[in-house]
């Protein structure tokens, strides 16, 4: 079987081909045939060395994918031969509160999804909606979970509040997607004022070019009210803005600290003494707020946004697409 490993965290010379044997199921083992995998940010983190989790060495890369069941072990009882899967990102999490112990993560201390056969213990699996095709069923590990753990979880917004989503990328996107299906009005701010139309077309019920309006926060602020939850996705760069935007009592789901050039959030005095916001973290998911987001996509039959599909032969251009970083959605590599 083909199957890519990290040889390395140097950039895509690492990423290498290998022909391997196809593996057999141990007792408690589900064999996915695997259809298509995504990108998210950390995969490109872990590519070039700058992720806060060691990865493997000779990993298989991505945590994101789907496949259907060749395979299982005389021991699985939650799936069969045939059944569409995806991967649960932090594996070994199911249920509760994440600890030291469980912070194995698919694609980085354990082999991911980039390869034509993927082995998983059948506990790390969740059953796919029946509606996405492959494409769309590789997207949800990652940036979808993170986006509905952000928008659904210390602090549900009501119908009618104002969630903000910052930027087109894959997180961005599911949140504005998400926060819809909850009945909540959407800003979307974006560094590309070319986006807007797709933006509003996804649902966004206000959009605001960054490059336009670089003090973006008061603008939201004046023509909402003010923002009660922020999905803050962009780090130093519209951390501030964010701030600005928000109502008193707003809420700031904050995803990222840094920037890719290692810069990291400020908070300007000035700005603390106004806000009494809540910024509360997270990590993805656990596979129980995986199967509570598939099973509300399956309900509402929403379609994550593709951005462009690559060959399986073609995952170093995908990686190197990705990085540039003007995407609409998710990036995918197609299956062997
Ligand atoms: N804590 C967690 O559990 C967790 C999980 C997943 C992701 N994250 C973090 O969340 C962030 C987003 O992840 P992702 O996978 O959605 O990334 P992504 O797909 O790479 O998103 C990139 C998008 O961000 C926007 N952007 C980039 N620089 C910007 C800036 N200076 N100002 C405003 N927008 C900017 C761009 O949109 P426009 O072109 O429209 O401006 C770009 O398309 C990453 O930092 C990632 O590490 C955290």
């Amino acid at each position: 079987m083909l199957t890519y490993r990290l040889e390395g965290s140097g950039g895509t010379e690492c990423l290498v081909m290998r022909d391997e044997v196809r593996p057999e199921p141990k007792p408690h083992e589900i064999v996915v045939r695997v259809r298509a995998t995504s990108l998210n940010r950390r995969d490109t983190m872990i590519l070039n060395g700058t992720y806060p989790l060691t990865p493997r060495q000779g990993i298989v890369p991505l945590s994101d994918g789907a496949g259907e069941i060749v395979a299982i072990g005389d021991a699985v009882t939650r799936f069969a031969v045939g059944d569409r899967v995806t991967g649960s990102y932090f594996a070994r999490w199911v249920d509760g509160r994440i600890n030291a112990g469980l912070i194995d993560q698919l694609g980085c201390t354990l082999d991911g999804m980039l390869a034509e056969y993927a082995v998983l213990d059948e506990q790390w699996a969740v059953r796919l909606p029946d509606h996405l095709d492959w494409h769309e069923a590789a997207t949800l590990t990652c940036a979808g979970l993170t986006a509905w753990n952000a928008v659904t979880g210390a602090g549900i917004p009501k119908p009618g509040q104002w969630v903000l989503a910052i930027g087109s990328g894959g997180v961005s996107l599911f949140a504005l997607q998400f926060a819809k299906l909850l009945g909540c009005r959407v800003v979307a701010v974006t560094s590309r004022g070319g986006k807007a139309d797709r933006l509003r077309a996804l649902g966004a019920d206000l959009v605001i070019s960054t490059s336009e309006t670089p003090e973006w926060g008061a603008a939201v602020r004046d023509q909402t009210g003010g923002i009660d939850l922020v999905v803050e996705t962009g780090g130093p760069a519209t951390f501030a803005q964010s701030l600005i935007a928000s109502t008193l009592y707003g809420h700031i789901v904050l995803l990222t600290l840094q920037d890719q050039q290692g810069r990291s959030i400020e908070m300007p005095a000035a700005l603390y003494q106004r806000s009494l916001a809540t910024i509360s973290r997270l990590f993805v998911g656990s596979r129980t707020n995986l199967e509570a987001m598939l099973r509300a996509v399956s309900q509402h039959r929403l379609r994550p946004v593709i951005d462009k599909v690559f060959a399986f032969t073609e995952a170093g251009d995908a990686y190197r697409y990705f990085q540039k970083g003007d995407v609409f959605g998710k990036v995918v590599v197609d299956g062997a």
